[in-house]
């Protein structure tokens, strides 16, 4: 495949897709400045690389446009702006709307299942249970157990991250992290979190709410143990969400606690917990077809689970 420096040309398909393979992204220096630009293919060999790829073109295009340019069963090719390798923009800096994939081109209609009441179990911890199932047994779900972890402090002001669910049971689901981490900080000044769990294979979320509490030292003690000696010895390394001048710093540090810990079981770092967060509400998802999802809510009164259909 040859490579231009500097047009961008973009193949549109029906489904609003990109089919073109990834440009790549080059630099130069010029005196002092390092330049960044993208070189895209020619287009004789897209059309080369779409066939081999036997891509069906398309004849329908969204994007006003452009549209008044296609021919019918021909590839739509958007070519921008010609600007030479030395005015295009660090990728950093570049708006997303003159990258090839504009987001607003995404777009995915859901089929996969259906939630209906009857489905449901009466405790959403069950029900919980059999989705999880389902998405551990799901060979396209690489970490079924991964979760976005919402937290935020008492100003309000909320930061979103991914942690590994390590159990779940009728009192919550645990997740182990640092303690003093800017989520253990905010966990302090106020108890009220979310967790997300996002399957798409499966077109499935739950979201839930609700509040964490440290989980008893002994729980976190047998947890830490289990975990492979590295993944221990990388806890004392690695001080948390503070700020780390370079890479060496922290593998330095790791040096450090492997020669420190040497031939010995390594202690819990007194910075280092479990988290249980007992939920309030509970809402699972999942994926219909044309955004007519199914949306069911279990909210805790006293004792007992409140189920609730919501609107998409
Ligand atoms: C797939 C994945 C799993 C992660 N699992 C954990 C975890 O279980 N515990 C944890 O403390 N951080 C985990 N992290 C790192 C966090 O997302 C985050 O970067 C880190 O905890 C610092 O977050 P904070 O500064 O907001 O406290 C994981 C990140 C990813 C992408």
């Amino acid at each position: 495949m040859s490579w231009k420096p500097v047009d961008k040309i973009s193949v549109l398909l029906e489904n609003g897709s990109l089919a073109i393979p990834a440009p790549r992204q080059v630099s130069k220096s010029f005196f002092n400045h390092q330049i960044f630009f993208l070189q895209y293919p020619l287009q004789k060999d897209i059309f080369a690389w779409m066939k081999s790829k036997s891509i069906r073109k398309s004849t329908v295009s969204k994007d006003p446009q452009i549209s008044s340019s296609i021919e019918p069963d021909r590839p739509i090719l958007k070519t921008a702006s010609k600007a030479s390798a030395e005015t295009v923009e660090p990728l950093a800096t570049q708006d997303k709307s003159t990258t090839m994939v504009s987001p607003s081109t995404l777009r995915q209609d859901y089929s996969k299942g259906a939630l209906r009441r009857s489905d449901l179990k009466k405790d959403p911890l069950a029900q919980f249970d059999v989705w999880f199932e389902e998405a551990c047994a799901c060979r396209a779900i690489t970490e079924p157990n991964a979760m976005a972890l919402s937290t935020a402090n008492c100003d309000l002001v909320v930061t979103s991250r991914i942690v590994l669910l390590k159990g779940y049971t009728q009192k919550g689901f645990s997740f182990f992290t640092n303690i003093t981490s800017l989520k253990g900080k905010q966990i302090v000044e106020n108890p009220h979190v979310s967790l997300l769990f996002y399957w798409p294979p499966l077109e499935r979320q739950i979201q839930i709410s609700g509040t964490a509490t440290l989980l008893p030292l002994a729980t976190t003690e047998r947890y830490f143990h289990s975990r492979p000696r590295d993944s221990q010895l990388a806890a004392y390394a690695s001080f948390q969400s503070a700020v780390l001048p370079n890479r060496q710093t922290l593998e330095a540090r790791m040096h450090s606690v492997q020669k420190k810990f040497k031939n010995q079981e390594i202690p819990l770092p007194d910075f280092w917990g479990g988290y249980l967060v007992a939920p309030n509400v509970i809402k699972f998802w999942q994926g219909r077809r044309n955004r007519l999802h199914d949306c069911f809510e279990y909210t805790k009164k006293e004792k007992n689970w409140i189920i609730e259909r919501l609107n998409p």
